[in-house]
């Protein structure tokens, strides 16, 4: 996973030599040695083949190509550049000893851009756990990682240029560098974004005088949209964002500086508009392509800008026919604690393609989405059309991390993420989507790269886990903006009223923060439903469920109504009548998934007594 272009097959030919070291043919680069050195021990001979010669750091439109040819025990991978033997050997470590059940595998990607966001600032995220996420993009072939470096809670770059600015956490230029060594080493691309105009009361917090107008400028310790914003026509502010700009071209290879641009609200759209210009010519006079979020779209933005689509669809259409270059991000949104399927979308889909995350799983947060939809058609910009339309470069995932703390983030990322490294590589989903993803998953953990999911359990006791297992967070921000603010956003207010549940020091060490997005356990349950087993096995643990969390009264609160449901639940399977879709929660922050295949299940019955 990402599943290849062409796979030969054949019967499967034992190695020769099984758990063997295997052994890289001379004439290797170092960084492929590196790598094959991982790979599990086969017995194999690997001879590697690249024509180009290598390059410091991957660059958006390098090849990626690969062939991989198996013969007895040796192996022959072809590349146009060393970053497609990488990929070649993330195939082998996949594979493993499965490796002999292939002849030849033929590969290419759809898109050249195959990136992930991380939002570094809400939560910081540690060089280790970016260094781990890079070794896992390399086993998914994905090949951006965009660090969000700055926001309004904190300003995570050290600079040397600007030292005021940075937050007593943060990441030094030498950190940073390091960082994008390791990077490209794994084939990976490092794109950094400096968030601005809005998005930087964290600047404020440090030098009051840079604001705009007379928002105030205090510290953020809670989330959602802030007015603050810094003055674009001061001229300090312009000295800084440009002195920021060259120390960041200078510190990072990349081709794209990202500049941020989404919701600073307390600007007009013209005023915007300005800064965001003057901010890509800067980028471009330091040699860099400009990228920035959607709202950026103004006919005054230099076409050179790859626009990073993340309100819908439209915004990417409307980009790619006002000429820009895009990358498209909002249905891989990570955050949301969506399940893994909702993201089986395509850069390409149709923006009247029915999603695949839209069903009954979503029923407790539909009108919340629906209002942030209406939201930005009514925002629209009006741009002139372009004599050729920009293109489609590829994907990014991101991670928002006001609910992940370092810890976490194994978890919320790679629940999900394979399934969209497969959209944006292969170009859709190959069938046994959740099949592969496990074994993936448990190859990756071989590696020790990222532990599965499953282990949150642990720290539970055992005799929960039935429940536990069960069990999902609410869906979009309703987490986050908590029950009231969500029904108000429903409501279609902008900005909610509504006291949030959670702040930057909110300890995110409960079950909800750490049971995996989606479910698995539900869906092996419904597959036992689906497929008429017997569900004595479920529905006996999950009548013991009550009882077992009386001897946590820690958890009792927050899990007891959930706890009942799912006995209720075992109740219908055996007969009782009962709306088995109104216990699918929502349970404060928690859900019961199962309960809609239940009652999925039940429908037929129901329309034949
Ligand atoms: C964004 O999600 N504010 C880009």
């Amino acid at each position: 996973m990402p599943w290849p272009r062409t796979v030969i097959r054949c019967e499967p030919e034992a190695p020769a030599r099984p758990s063997a070291p295997n052994v890289v043919a001379s004439g290797a680069s170092e960084r492929i040695q590196r790598l094959a050195a991982r790979l599990p021990p086969l017995g194999l001979t690997l001879r590697c083949s690249v024509a180009e010669p290598a390059t410091a750091v991957p660059a958006l439109d390098d090849s990626t190509a690969y062939t991989l040819a198996r013969k007895d025990d040796v192996i022959d991978i072809k590349a146009d550049a060393e970053w497609g033997a990488l990929a070649a050997l993330a195939t082998m470590a996949q594979l493993g000893p499965a490796v002999a059940t292939v002849r030849e595998v033929r590969d290419a990607p759809r898109y050249p851009w195959r990136g992930l966001m991380i939002d570094t600032v809400r939560h910081f995220i540690t060089l280790a756990t970016l260094k781990r996420t890079v070794d896992a993009m390399w086993f998914y072939k994905l090949n951006v990682l965009h660090l969000h470096l700055t926001d309004d809670q904190a300003f995570r770059f050290r600079s040397s240029r600007q030292p005021e600015l940075a937050s007593d956490v943060g990441y030094t230029p030498e950190e940073l560098a390091e960082l994008v060594a390791y990077a490209a080493d794994r084939g990976v691309r490092v794109v950094p974004e400096l968030d601005m105009p809005g998005h930087t009361a964290s600047w404020l917090a440090k030098v009051p005088l840079w604001r705009f107008g007379d928002e105030p400028a205090t510290p953020s310790r809670s989330f959602g949209v802030y007015r603050s914003c810094i003055d674009p026509a001061n001229p300090a502010v312009l000295g800084a964002v440009d002195a920021l700009l060259e120390e960041l071209a200078a510190l990072f290879p990349d081709a794209h500086l990202h500049l941020g641009g989404d919701e600073a609200v307390a600007l007009d759209r013209e005023t915007q508009a300005t800064f965001m210009a003057r901010t890509a010519a800067k980028a471009m006079a330091e040699g860099r392509r400009p990228m920035a979020w959607d709202e950026c779209l103004h006919p005054r933005l230099p076409r050179q800008t790859v626009v990073q689509a993340w309100r819908g669809l439209g915004a990417r259409d409307a980009a790619l026919a006002a000429g820009f270059d895009c990358v498209v991000s909002a249905p891989y949104y990570l955050d949301l604690f969506y399940p893994a399927d909702a993201h089986a979308v395509v850069p390409d889909v149709s923006a009247d393609a029915p999603w695949p995350g839209d069903n009954d799983r979503l029923r407790h947060v539909r009108a919340g989405i629906d209002a942030t939809e209406r939201a930005f058609r009514q925002q629209q910009p009006t741009l002139p059309s372009a004599d050729a339309p920009g293109r489609l470069l590829g994907g990014e995932a991101c991670l928002w991390t006001e609910l992940v703390a370092d810890d976490l983030l194994d978890a919320r990322v790679w629940s999900r993420m394979p399934v969209i490294a497969e959209q944006l590589w292969h170009g859709g989903s190959a069938p046994a989507l959740y099949t592969r993803m496990a074994a993936t998953r448990r190859a990756l953990a071989k590696l020790n790269i990222v532990p599965e999911d499953d282990m949150c359990f642990r720290r539970y006791p055992t005799e929960l886990r039935p429940l536990l297992e069960m069990l999902e967070p609410v869906k979009w921000y309703r987490r986050l903006l908590g029950e009231q603010g969500a029904a108000e956003r429903e409501g279609g207010l902008g900005q909610t009223k509504a006291e949030r549940p959670y702040d930057i020091s909110t300890p995110l060490t409960r079950p909800v923060d750490r049971l995996p997005p989606e479910s698995l356990a539900s869906r092996r349950a419904e597959a036992d439903l689906a497929a008429g087993r017997p569900m004595a096995r479920w529905t006996a643990a999950w009548r013991r469920q009550r009882e077992a969390l009386r001897h946590h009264a820690d958890l009792l609160p927050e899990l007891g109504a959930a706890a009942d449901a799912l006995a209720q639940l075992a109740d219908v399977i055996d007969g009782a009548e009962c709306d088995a879709a109104g216990l699918a929660g929502p349970f404060g922050e928690y859900l019961l998934p199962i309960a809609l295949a239940i009652d999925r299940d039940r429908a037929p019955q129901a329309a034949t007594s």
